[in-house]
């Protein structure tokens, strides 16, 4: 059931309760695999927000948290293939163990993209974490270090995921019925 009345159109399917059960799932692996370091946690703005938010609390190291904007989407469903950095994290990451949070990964052309940029900064490690992989969908390929949902080919709001900039303050994750 959705009782949010705006979002009378999105049909529920990761509940808020799943959601952070999988965050917290994530949190700990990685804690696991990163135990001794600090990584730098890298949240795409703006579609990670709020999994950042989450995850970052999940995760017991003493990580540092920076965040950066690309723009790939035009403000539709699909993707312009063209990707840019608009803004760009606050340090350097050279001999940093960088650990990417993204929303979804959905053709691989965005994450494609800024994997090589971050990796040609020099990072100790670079690894990624997304919260929901679309694999029907890739044109490219990209590790996905962590993942939390495989999903099919539908178009996704909630939980930071938008359509035209709208939805990203629902706790759930839904299907939009008429992207
Ligand atoms: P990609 O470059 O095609 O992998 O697209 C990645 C970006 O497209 C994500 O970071 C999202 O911002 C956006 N995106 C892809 N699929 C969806 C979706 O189902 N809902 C909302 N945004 C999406």
């Amino acid at each position: 059931m959705n009782p949010y009345s705006f979002a009378s159109d999105v049909k529920p399917l990761y509940t808020e309760h799943q959601i952070q059960q999988r965050v917290r799932d994530l949190g700990q692996s990685i804690a696991e695999d990163y135990a001794g370091l600090a990584p730098a946690l890298i949240g795409v703005m703006k579609g990670s927000l709020f999994f950042f938010a989450d995850l970052a609390r999940a995760i017991d190291l003493p990580l540092t948290v920076d965040l950066l904007e690309v723009s790939s989407y035009a403000g539709g469903t699909e993707t312009t293939g063209e990707v840019r950095i608009t803004s760009d994290v606050s340090r350097p990451l050279a001999g940093q163990h960088v650990l990417v949070v993204e929303d979804i990964v959905d053709t691989g052309l965005t994450m494609n993209f800024l994997l090589d940029n971050l990796r040609a900064r020099q990072p100790a490690s670079l690894k990624l974490c997304s919260l929901l992989v679309k694999p029907s969908r890739a044109r490219v390929p990209v590790q996905i270090d962590y993942r939390g949902f495989t999903v099919e080919d539908l178009f996704l709001v909630g939980y930071g995921l938008d359509y035209a900039e709208r939805y990203r303050n629902l706790p759930f994750i839904g299907v939009m019925k008429n992207p």
